[in-house]
């Protein structure tokens, strides 16, 4: 081993990680601030993620770093705190059979028809959502519209601006990225972009689903809340399923997760086709 390598293995720093009561103090905080349970297999990842935020800001523990953020509910950090724990994952048309459902439902409703996509990650579903209604409905003067929220400002940041490596839009049917995305040139070859006519159907905005009151002023012919409740305790999915129902215009549906049943979480709420629910 040479001096230089010698020095900068041994020049990298000893990050803070967070243990016992810090990281139990961390997992509630997380808990309280969004809904999310962390399960103890996520433990680790979560200790050493808080170590590298301490770090970042040049704090020394753990606990400074989260007594930092509960003195300053409104810091920006908090949204890097939460972005840290939040999973994204994500894809363009995921369960397609819901999309075969939605376009059949969209044509049948009275317009204006809209859609809350309410955990709406990097873009990939709000926009498979505009993409069906458009193609089943066909083009709609202020028609169709799309509200896609999410707790995650950094993930929202991503999906506003609409562009996405080639291989994430393959799950696209052929006549849907021919129709609806512009292929990238020069600085965005081997991107493809959703054209506006596409992102101007959706609206971004961040809401928090365990938040007390939700910044809507509108009912919904559809809600699509998919595999996003899995993270939450079950009093708190009922919390939040129940306040869907008033959300809902009348006949109006509830899409789920494949592996969510709603069922057994509340009344109010009744199966109508595959992961498909609508107002007991
Ligand atoms: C696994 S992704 C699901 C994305 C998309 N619905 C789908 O099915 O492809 C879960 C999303 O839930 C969001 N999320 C987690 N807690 C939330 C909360 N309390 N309020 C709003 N969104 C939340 C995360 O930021 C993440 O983008």
């Amino acid at each position: 081993m040479n001096d230089a390598v010698a020095n900068s293995f041994f020049s990298q720093p000893v990050l803070p990680k967070a243990e016992g009561e810090d990281l139990t103090r961390a997992v509630q905080t997380l808990r309280r601030r969004t809904g999310i349970v962390l399960g103890e297999h996520k433990l680790d990842m979560a200790a050493r993620t808080l170590g590298l935020h301490t770090h970042r800001l040049g704090l020394n523990t753990v606990r400074e770093y989260l007594s930092m953020l509960e003195q300053n509910p409104s810091s920006a950090e908090w949204d890097r705190f939460v972005s840290a724990f939040t999973i994204n994952h994500t894809a363009f048309f995921r369960e397609q059979h819901h999309f075969k459902t939605l376009a059949q439902f969209a044509r049948g409703r009275d317009k204006p028809f809209s859609v809350w996509c309410c955990a709406s990650s990097t873009g990939e579903e709000p926009y498979t959502i505009a993409m069906t209604i458009h193609d089943a409905c066909g083009p709609s003067e202020s028609g169709l519209s799309v509200i896609a929220t999410d707790i995650d400002t950094q993930a929202i940041a991503l999906a506003r601006k609409g562009v996405y490596t080639l291989d994430r839009v393959k799950p696209i049917p052929a006549e849907f990225l021919k129709k609806y995305f512009l292929r990238g040139t020069g600085k965005q070859a081997g991107m493809a972009m959703v054209k506006p006519l596409i992102r101007n159907m959706v609206e971004f905005q961040e809401l928090n689903l365990v938040a007390p009151t939700w910044p809507l002023n509108q009912k919904f012919d559809a809600i699509f809340c998919r595999n996003t409740m899995i993270y939450f305790d079950k009093p708190t999915q009922t919390q939040i399923l129940e306040r869907f129902v008033p959300l809902l215009k009348p006949g109006g549906l509830l899409f789920a997760g494949h592996s969510e049943n709603f069922t057994y979480i509340t009344k109010a709420l009744r199966l109508q086709g595959q992961t498909v629910y609508t107002v007991a």
